[in-house]
């Protein structure tokens, strides 16, 4: 028996982030180099994104590479980058059908020349598409994008787009890679890690949170109904109290 059928359908958390964590140690497990888990992952990240498309999620936000991955080994960056230019090109068809819009959440123009190119033509291919927003994070840092968001201000401020009396935690949000989408209703970290590695700072402050041993390569759609589950059952008071 499937967990869906336990999952109640109108409180479908609007907006997940999920820290795809845990494929060097998958490998590893297995005698196999850090990249197989990479790739193995990658497959998950497929099955991921259509159970979310079918759930009616409206935001997912994958965290792929972060601006302290560069710190990995070369062949384990560019293993990174291929596979993702992969991703894109094996699954923008079905994207395209699903009626997903790609978003990239960090500065790619730190990446390779030929994965921009992809990058640029899946967001432009996909940018009408609104069934569900696809945030891929790649050179993604919380604390770069909220000083990048700054700076976004600063300049409309300069030119007068933006009065700084305007400026609120709403209007802050505008600036992020998150920009006119819903709030973070759920993070998700599998691989036995407790914490957020610098993904998502601002959106997550009243998201709820959900870690699993899973390592990423065994994450199926089954542990992904069992977060949504355990979600469900939350008490959410923002700051309230109870009616
Ligand atoms: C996550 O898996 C993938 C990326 C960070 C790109 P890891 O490569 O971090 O796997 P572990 O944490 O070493 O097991
Ligand atoms: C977070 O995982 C980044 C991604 C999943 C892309 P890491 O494996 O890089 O995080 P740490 O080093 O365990 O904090
Ligand atoms: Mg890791």
């Amino acid at each position: 028996m499937s967990l869906l059928e336990n999952i109640d359908k109108n409180n479908i958390p609007k907006h997940i982030a999920i820290i795809m964590d845990g494929n060097g140690r998958w490998a590893k497990k297995r005698n196999m180099p850090r990249t197989f888990g990479h790739k193995e992952g990658t497959k998950r990240v497929i099955e991921i994104v259509e159970t979310s498309y079918k759930l009616g999620i409206k935001s997912l936000s994958l965290y792929a590479f972060s601006t302290e991955n560069w710190k990995r080994p070369e062949e384990e960056i560019s293993k990174l980058m291929e596979l993702l230019v992969y991703y894109i090109r094996s699954q923008l068809k079905i994207i395209m059908k699903n009626n997903i819009k790609i978003n990239v959440l960090g500065d790619i123009s730190a990446l390779p020349q030929f994965v921009q190119d992809e990058i640029n033509t899946a967001l432009s291919k996909t940018k009408d598409n609104d069934k569900m927003i696809l945030n891929i994070g790649l050179n993604y840092g919380g604390r770069s994008e909220i000083v990048n968001a700054t700076k976004l201000i600063h300049k409309d401020i300069e030119s007068g787009k933006l009065k700084i009396e305007e400026l609120d935690e709403e209007k802050f949000k505008d600036y992020l890679y998150t920009r006119y989408q819903d709030e973070l209703d759920l993070l998700i970290r599998p691989s036995g890690e407790l914490r957020v590695s610098n993904f998502l700072l601002y959106q997550l402050a009243y998201s709820e949170f959900w870690f699993s041993d899973v390592l990423w390569p065994d994450f199926d759609e089954e542990v992904l109904y069992e977060a949504i589950i355990d979600f469900q059952k939350r008490n959410r008071r923002f700051g309230g109290v109870n009616a």
